[in-house]
Formats: structure tokens, sequence, C-alpha cells
């Protein structure tokens, strides 16, 4: 099926576009993998859209993609941008979407399909000439090596992958990778955009701590007290919900608080020993006994936990113990081999696969608002709050050794 583009005017001023700086730079590259990183607002997206648009124009039967990690995530972001900024008039009357194949479709052959790394098929059984991945820091480097090999449609003179970014952890791969050379990572500055305006740069001055530094800045720096920082990885440890296997055990676990946040998540265990969370309820203020009828109500259904660990307060355990009907055992809590513990587990093995995961719902629910609080990004931050402390105490288990170890008090964070 055909759709006709958002036919609004643009801007009285018509559609224009040129270049600066780093996207000047970016336009006249043509090396296989060139990302443009820096501060927010500085036109990173921008550029690589007008890119793509201009090849598109140029080169006949040019097959380009638009991806993020999701295809959901386009739609409000980058294909906002490409419709109503990229687009002038005349090009949103000449084009079409097709909303069956998700591409744009020029009158030259040329297409731009957009897709997410949620829907490889579509994105590895086809052959492209260039891919923007607007948000490149979302994927995996498994990720972005594949969509390397998807380059080959060769109508264009030169196959690329482009990216935009804003910076993240020094040790984040996609740094690494332009450190080794294969990648050209361009750094983009404010004085590139020249829509950037006075506002744009106070709300990014009213930033702190390692948001500044990122977004206003555009350093690769490190969020202080995060703990995890090296081995978190979104692109790896949250995980689209599925549907969990009934034979997979469930554990719970509780950290107790009330003026202090309360937390209590619920893990299931693949055959592998992998732990999912897939429940949490993060809270202050709320009773146990209200709590512990919630988390009845949550898992109605699902099968019973085979072990829940809490924190060691005798009374609330008690109270929780007498609403839900099931035993409590307690935690075993050293920090520093607990912190080692989520530590290895987040760190990805010979496999390449990491053996702790987050479901994303339960993930953005709580997760965000509460590293947006600390004033981090979504990095799970030690001794802190009760969620950090909930993920060291299932982290610090093994399926095998659960009840016994943490009843006699000896740790397996192996
Ligand atoms: N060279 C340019 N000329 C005019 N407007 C621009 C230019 N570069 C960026 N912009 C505008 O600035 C805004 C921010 O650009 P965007 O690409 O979203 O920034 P970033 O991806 O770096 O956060 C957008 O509205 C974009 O259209
Ligand atoms: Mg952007």
């Amino acid at each position: 099926m055909i759709a006709p583009l958002d036919r609004r005017p643009s801007s009285p001023a018509g559609h224009f576009y040129q270049p600066y700086g780093a996207a000047l730079s970016m336009w006249k590259s043509r090396r296989r993998e060139v990302v443009l990183a820096g501060p927010a607002n500085t036109g990173k997206t921008r550029a690589n859209l007008e890119k793509l648009h201009l090849c598109a124009k140029k080169y006949p039967g040019m097959r380009g993609l638009l991806l993020r990690k999701t295809r959901k995530a386009l739609t409000q972001s980058a294909m906002v941008t490409y419709e109503r900024k990229v687009l002038s008039e005349a090009w949103r009357h000449a084009l079409h979407f097709n909303t069956h194949d998700q591409q744009y479709e020029y009158p030259n052959g040329s297409i731009i399909a957009v897709s997410g790394m949620d829907d490889p098929q579509k994105v590895m059984s086809s052959e492209w000439d260039m891919i923007h991945v607007p948000e490149a820091t979302e994927l995996t480097e498994g990720d972005w090596q594949a969509l390397t090999i998807r380059l080959r449609n060769h109508v264009m003179p030169y196959q690329q992958l482009l990216g935009d970014v804003n910076p993240g952890p020094p040790t984040h791969w996609l740094k690494l990778r332009s450190e080794r050379g294969a990648t050209l990572m361009l750094h983009s500055r404010h004085a590139d955009n020249p829509a950037f305006t006075q506002e744009d740069g106070e709300v990014l001055d009213a930033l702190t701590g390692v948001w500044r530094k990122r977004y206003r800045d555009g350093m690769w720096a490190a969020a202080e007290g995060a703990v995890y920082e090296n081995e978190w990885d979104p692109a790896i440890h949250r995980v689209y919900r599925f549907d969990i296997p009934w034979q997979w055990p469930r554990y719970w676990v509780c950290d107790w608080g009330f003026r202090n946040p309360f937390c209590w998540q619920a893990y299931a265990q693949d055959y592998d020993g992998s732990l999912y969370r897939y429940h949490e309820i993060y809270r202050t203020g709320a009773l146990v006994e209200d709590l512990a009828k919630e988390m009845m109500a949550v898992t109605a259904g699902e099968p019973r936990p085979s072990a829940i660990i809490c924190d060691h307060d005798a009374e609330d355990r008690a109270t929780f113990e007498r609403h839900t009907g099931y035993d409590t055992v307690p935690a075993y809590k050293p920090i520093t081999m607990g912190i080692q513990a989520v530590q290895k587990r987040l760190r990805p093995k010979g496999n390449g696969r990491a053996s702790l995961f987050f479901c994303m719902t339960v993930w953005w629910a709580s997760r965000t608002l509460n590293s947006f609080a600390n004033n981090t990004p979504c990095v799970p931050r030690a001794n802190l709050n009760a969620t950090n402390g909930t993920c060291r105490m299932a982290a610090s288990s093994r399926r095998s050794r659960w009840i016994s170890t943490t009843m006699d008090s000896t740790v397996l964070g192996t």
C-alpha cells in the first residue's frame, strides 16, 4: 500500500541545507564506516539524513536503509526529521511511502527503507548501498558488523555505513572501534549547526554530572559512581520481552525500605544459568503487606518462586511471609563479592553472551527514573539504591546452590 507523505508546507524560507564542520567532512568522506559523534543538537542526524537523501537522488536504483535498534524508535525521531526537514515540499509530493515494504520510493527507482534490528530478516536478507543508524550506540558491535556485510548493492560507487552518536562511556565499543581505525569518527560541534539557538544552549548548560559532559561537552565520560559502567551495555543487557518457559525456575529478591526505596525483582533462570529480570517494583512509602499483595497479583499464573531471597529485617520478612504464604531466606550480602558477581554476569563470555539480562519494559518503567534521579544515564550504581542491591543478591547465587548457600551464608559469586 502506498501512503502519501505529510504535505504541509515547510518553513516560509523553504528547504535549504548546507553542511558545516564535521558534517561537511562526513559528506565528503567515502570511508566504509563513518560516525558523527558529539553533544546533543549539533546537527548529526540531519547531516546523515541529508546525505542519504542526496545519494538516493543522485544514484538511480540506490538502496538506502534507515535503521535503529527498534523500528518503533524511528517513527518519532529520524523519520520526522527526514519528512519535515530533509524533504522539500516538491520532494514530499514526488515520494511515496510504501507501507507494505516500509520504504520511501523515489521516482528514479531509489528507495530508503526503514527498519529496526528487531526485524533482522528484513535487514539481513537484503543488500544496501548506504545505511544510516541514528543513535548507533544502541547497537552491539555484532549488529554493526553484520550491517557492514550487507553493504554490497554496488549501485553507488562507494558503500557506506553512517552513524550518529552522543558520547557514552570511554570504553564503548564504537569509540574503541574508531581508535582501532575501523570506523572514522568525526567530532561534531554546536558551531556546525546554524539552527542552534541560545535557548538550546541554556538547556544544555542546565545539565549536570555525566549528562553535562556527554550531551553539552561531547566527552566520552564515565558516570561517576556507576560501578557497572565498564560492563553495562544496554545493547547487550536490555532484551525484548519474551514468553518465559514455565520450566525455568523463578527467584524473587527483596530489599525492604519505606523511606528509602523498597525494591522487589523477579528473575527467571534459563538452562545455561543466565538470569532474566522480568518484574520489578521500586517504591518509597509503601507497606510490606500492600507490596506483598501487589507481587502476588503481578505474578498470578506464574510458577511458584524456587527461592525468595530477602534483606534480613525479621519483621518485614515475617509480614511478607504472612501475606504471601511463601518462605524466605536471608540474603548473603558482602558488597564487593556481590558487585563482582554482577560484573561477571554482565561481561560477555567466550560465546559472546552475558548471563544477566533485563527485560525491557521493566527497565524503562523503573530504571530511567531512578537513573535520572541519580544523574547518570541508565547504569546501575553501587550502594545507592535498592534496585542495585537486589540485583547483587540475585547475581551472587546460582541455581543449583541457591537455597543451601543462602541458608548457610556461603556466597557463590562465581
Ligand atoms: N546545517 C543545518 N542547517 C539548518 N538546520 C540544521 C542544520 N543542522 C542541524 N539543523 C537543525 O538542528 C536541529 C538539530 O539537529 P539534529 O540533527 O537533530 O541534531 P543531533 O542529531 O546532533 O542531536 C534540527 O532541527 C535540524 O534540522
Ligand atoms: Mg540526533
